[in-house]
């Protein structure tokens, strides 16, 4: 079952707010979800459920007048949304890769191909420094997350007390009593949050001490473990290139020719071993443009982003992606730009580099059809929500949200080409979400109290969970759709899992 395997990712009540002329727009309202080791999930939705706000909140590429109003994203035990920029950036860089929807915007039109999938890993040439980042990167981030949870604390009440003076200094007609009062008010309050501060950083800066203590250590016995390494790397670099030099002094002909030769070999596997080269940026680069399927890589390497097609283009872009390695690969509706015998040939090469490197991948998309091929779990967002996650199985031949129903019915059959429904109404204006369940007024299912209060979570099996009041028990029974009913049975005796 899925749940027995590795958590590598764990969305939890995720709030993102952003201020707009308008006001406050809601964009994702209490969000949770966790990604499991080698799986697909897949986040669908309607244009504006809050799908990519979601997946940018998770790269730290937010805009900004976007709010992180509450939650936290947990990746190796450490909250993403807390850890510093520098150490996002190493995380996300390195960790968890991206591919956006439009592939032109992620290259840039005037560099050539190879260059911009050569330049990530030239920017980490140095194979020292980077093994030695590594060696002490979880105990840094442990050091350094403390440092910022304390200031985090501090700047929330500082902005709290700053809110309360100019509330209180912005009062008008007052009597000098109430001035006066207020005064005194306004001092206490600077008091508290003096005493809060210094209780804050006492209890902080005693453990950022204790970590400080393990991180010195740490730092010491990396400096030791890289230092040893490129001694012995150096060492036997240097043994055998003795024993060559002495061959060739007293070579001759063939044999001094090929001794040159293996000199130079091994000068360069030596760099290797210490640094990136260009060379060998370009070989990996070379290979990584096969493995994603671009012919003659050399050609290729060498042309500019218009020399592309859009399938090609968006190849490139994945290339990037897999440059840095990633564990957590995020996909935002990499195939929406092209047309469709194209798409199916992204998807197929992203299933397929997602089974050989073992990722674990978020795959966004408002096509049902995409999910169907791609995802071992689906979550169906809603205004802001997951209004139902489940197995693939589940959603496609078990959906219980009146929503999912919708998007079922909206696909066109893959057998008959029948254009069908198309979602009644329009998604709701995220500045002032409905109350309750957010997709009742577009719902001939709606009962009063979906009006009312917000559906929780109704569990339908260990895997499958939906937030629609037709699964409380004094609900009255309803059958979903003949349209998906049809379908579903039809799919299931045709032989289809
Ligand atoms: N920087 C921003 N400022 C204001 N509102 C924003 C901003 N970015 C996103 N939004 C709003 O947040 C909501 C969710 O947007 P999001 O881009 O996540 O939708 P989506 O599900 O990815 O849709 P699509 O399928 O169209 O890509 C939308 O109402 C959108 O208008
Ligand atoms: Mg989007």
């Amino acid at each position: 079952m899925a749940d027995q395997r590795e958590k590598v990712l764990s969305v939890n009540n995720l709030v993102i707010n952003f201020k707009t002329d308008n006001g406050i727009l809601k964009a994702v309202r209490d969000v949770s979800f966790d990604l499991y080791q080698g799986e697909t999930l897949c986040i669908v939705g309607e244009s504006g459920s809050g799908k990519s706000v979601t997946s940018k909140t998770i790269m730290g590429i937010l805009a900004n007048n976007a709010i992180i109003a509450d939650g936290n994203i947990i990746y190796r035990g450490e909250n993403l949304l807390e850890v510093s920029e520098d150490e996002f950036y190493k995380i996300r860089g390195h960790k968890i890769g991206m591919i956006f929807q439009d592939p032109l915007s992620s290259l840039n039109p005037i560099v050539k191909i190879g260059k911009q999938i050569t330049e990530a890993m030239l920017l980490n040439a140095d194979k020292l420094k980077l093994m030695y980042n590594d060696l002490i990167s979880d105990d840094l981030i442990r050091y350094k997350n403390t440092l910022a949870k304390m200031n985090i604390a501090i700047t929330t009440e500082q902005k709290k007390l700053d809110a309360f003076i100019a509330e209180t200094k912005a009062k008008e007609g007052l009597t000098p009593e109430q001035k006066a009062a207020n005064k005194a008010l306004i001092q206490q309050k600077k008091a508290e949050f003096k005493a809060f501060e210094k209780k804050v950083r006492d209890e902080y800066m005693g453990k950022a001490k204790e970590l400080k203590v393990v991180l010195t250590e740490t730092e010491k016995k990396a400096k030791k473990q890289v230092a040893e390494y490129k001694a012995q790397v150096t060492d036997e670099y240097k043994q055998r290139q003795k024993e060559l030099k002495q061959r060739l002094a007293s070579a001759s002909g063939e044999e001094k020719a090929a001794l040159k030769q293996e000199l130079a070999q091994l000068k360069v596997e030596f760099e290797n071993k210490l640094s990136i080269t260009k060379a060998e940026a370009k070989r990996r680069a070379l290979e990584i443009m096969r493995e994603v399927g671009i012919p003659e890589p050399e050609r290729r390497f060498e042309q500019y982003p218009f020399e592309f097609s859009g399938g090609m283009r968006q190849r490139i872009v994945i290339a990037i992606a897999l440059t840095a390695s990633p564990e957590i690969l995020i996909c935002d509706e990499p195939t929406t730009a092209l047309d469709v015998t194209i798409q199916a040939q992204i998807l197929e090469l992203i299933n397929k580099i997602k089974a050989e490197r073992n990722l674990s991948c978020i795959f966004i998309t408002h096509d049902l059809g995409v999910v169907a091929n791609m995802a071992d779990r689906v979550a169906v967002m809603y205004a802001g929500k997951i209004v139902e996650y489940g197995t693939a199985d589940e959603i496609f031949y078990d959906p219980r949200h009146p929503y999912t129903w919708a998007l079922l019915s909206s696909i066109p059959d893959v057998d008959s080409k029948e254009k069908l429904e198309a979602i009644p109404g329009t998604p709701p204006n995220m500045i002032y979400p409905p109350q309750g369940d957010a997709f009742a007024i577009r719902s001939k299912y709606a009962m009063n109290i979906d009006f009312r209060e917000e559906p929780p979570f109704f569990k339908v099996s260990d895997t499958h969970y939906a937030a629609t009041w037709l699964l409380d028990e004094k609900a009255p029974k309803v059958e979903m759709p003949r349209i998906v009913s049809e379908r579903i049975r039809n799919s299931l005796a045709g032989g289809a899992q």
